[in-house]
């Protein structure tokens, strides 16, 4: 198995040489790097660009160019929500696997990779669930069955087809929650404490022994006091160092990347740092949801150019530092976008007061926005002796 990867690394290695650097120009066209797609450059680095993908969209037959972007400018795939808990079980005991196989067959279909998203979080779960709970019909005891099975059941069901799994998304509060110092927030942490969070590890493990483990979070693309009482990325970190030192089969801390241009935002160095910070537990780390989103103000809605242009200008900026910071860190995997076109963002349906939107690389139309370019130059212009190719991680026994 080993040998087959390392041979398989080597061929993409040289076909990226081929590529990149010695493929003799084309009769009359030098060679453009710039016309190269997202995930050709990035495999260079060994890095794999993603998307999260809308099932709705994928499927669209009136508009095609969804598809063929989704299938040709990355090299992995994440479902926007197929496969999470009340897309595959609305109701109890009856999975709806069809779309998550959908995805996973498109995956297959363009050779792409697949980070599975998610298998415990406090949100979009089955109301039969968190019903069943609150009216006490379903026993901590029996929720913590309930959770075992539904882990064991999805991770079986794609068992050496996912990359990676965020196995626990978004279990530490923010500090603007009550109380303000942080904690564990959420259903789970509610019904079953803490202690959920080794355990769904350990079942995930138990059902794929080849996926990479991911914990999943926003907030946490820097460090801020040092203090993890009101350091959200202190918290995880220790949170994951508590983890490996009990065993717990944890492999990766996914960073969502949820920015927004109106935020004071950090500086390549200050994301670079906690990577690397998190690559010394022995942890792989990811980009899993990047968007950087900005304000609609009046003007912006009414097309105003000198109110667009400079929010075009800090999301591609922003872009770019994660970009930046994850090619700085040979144990950032993956660096995956949460949707690539503006038309499917989740943004404007989930911030409007006030309106928020232009999150993401391509515009309503397909229209390459500077965000899309600037993530190529990055790609384009990096390599040794600070940017090295990335160096595979594979599950901790
Ligand atoms: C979002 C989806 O994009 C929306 O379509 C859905 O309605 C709500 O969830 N953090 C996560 C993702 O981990 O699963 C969320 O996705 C965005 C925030």
């Amino acid at each position: 198995m080993k040998l087959r990867r390392w041979i398989a690394t080597g061929a993409v290695a040289m076909a990226t040489l081929a590529t990149l650097n010695i493929a003799p120009a084309t009769a009359g066209r030098p060679y453009d790097p710039s016309n190269q797609s997202l995930r050709n450059l990035a495999m260079r680095h060994g890095l794999h660009v993603g998307t999260a993908v809308d099932l709705a969209a994928l499927n669209d037959t009136t508009d095609p160019r969804y598809r063929e972007i989704a299938g040709s400018e990355f090299s992995s795939v994440t479902a926007e929500n197929a496969m999470k808990w009340e897309s595959l079980e609305p109701t109890r005991g009856t999975y709806n696997w069809g779309p998550a196989d959908e995805l996973m067959a498109f995956a297959r279909q363009h050779h792409q990779r697949v980070r599975g998203h998610v298998l415990v979080w406090h949100n979009q779960l089955p109301a039969w669930l968190t019903s069943g709970v609150a009216d006490g019909s379903i026993s901590t005891t029996e929720l913590r069955q309930i959770l075992r099975d539904h882990i064991t059941a999805v991770v079986t069901r794609y068992k050496g087809k996912i990359w990676q799994w965020d196995v626990v998304n978004e279990a530490v509060s923010d500090p603007w929650d009550t109380p303000s110092t942080l904690h564990y927030k959420g259903f789970w942490a509610e019904h079953l404490g803490p202690g959920y969070i080794a355990d769904a590890f350990r079942w995930a493990r138990a059902a794929d022994p080849k996926a990479l483990l991911f914990y999943n979070d926003y907030n946490i693309e820097a460090f801020g006091s040092g203090n993890p009482a009101d350091d959200k990325t202190q918290f995880v970190y220790e949170m994951a160092r508590e983890l490996r030192a009990k065993g717990v089969p944890i492999d990766g801390i996914g960073s969502q990347g949820h920015l927004g241009t109106q935020y004071g935002n950090f500086n390549t160095f200050q994301v670079s740092a906690a990577l690397k910070k998190f690559a010394g537990l022995g942890l792989a780390t990811a980009f899993t949801e990047v968007d950087v989103r900005s304000q609609l103000t009046e003007a912006v809605q009414a097309g105003d150019s000198a109110e667009i242009n400079p929010r075009l200008q800090a999301s591609a900026a922003n872009f770019s530092v994660l970009m930046r910071a994850c090619l700085s860190s040979p144990h950032c995997l993956s660096f995956t976008l949460w949707g690539f076109d503006d038309k499917h963002s989740w943004v404007p349906g989930w911030f409007d007061d006030p309106p928020e939107g232009l999150a993401t690389v391509y515009d309503e139309n397909y229209q390459p926005k500077l965000a899309y370019h600037e993530l190529k130059a990055d790609l384009i212009y990096s390599g040794p002796p600070f940017v090295l190719p990335r160096v595979p991680h594979h599950p901790r026994r």
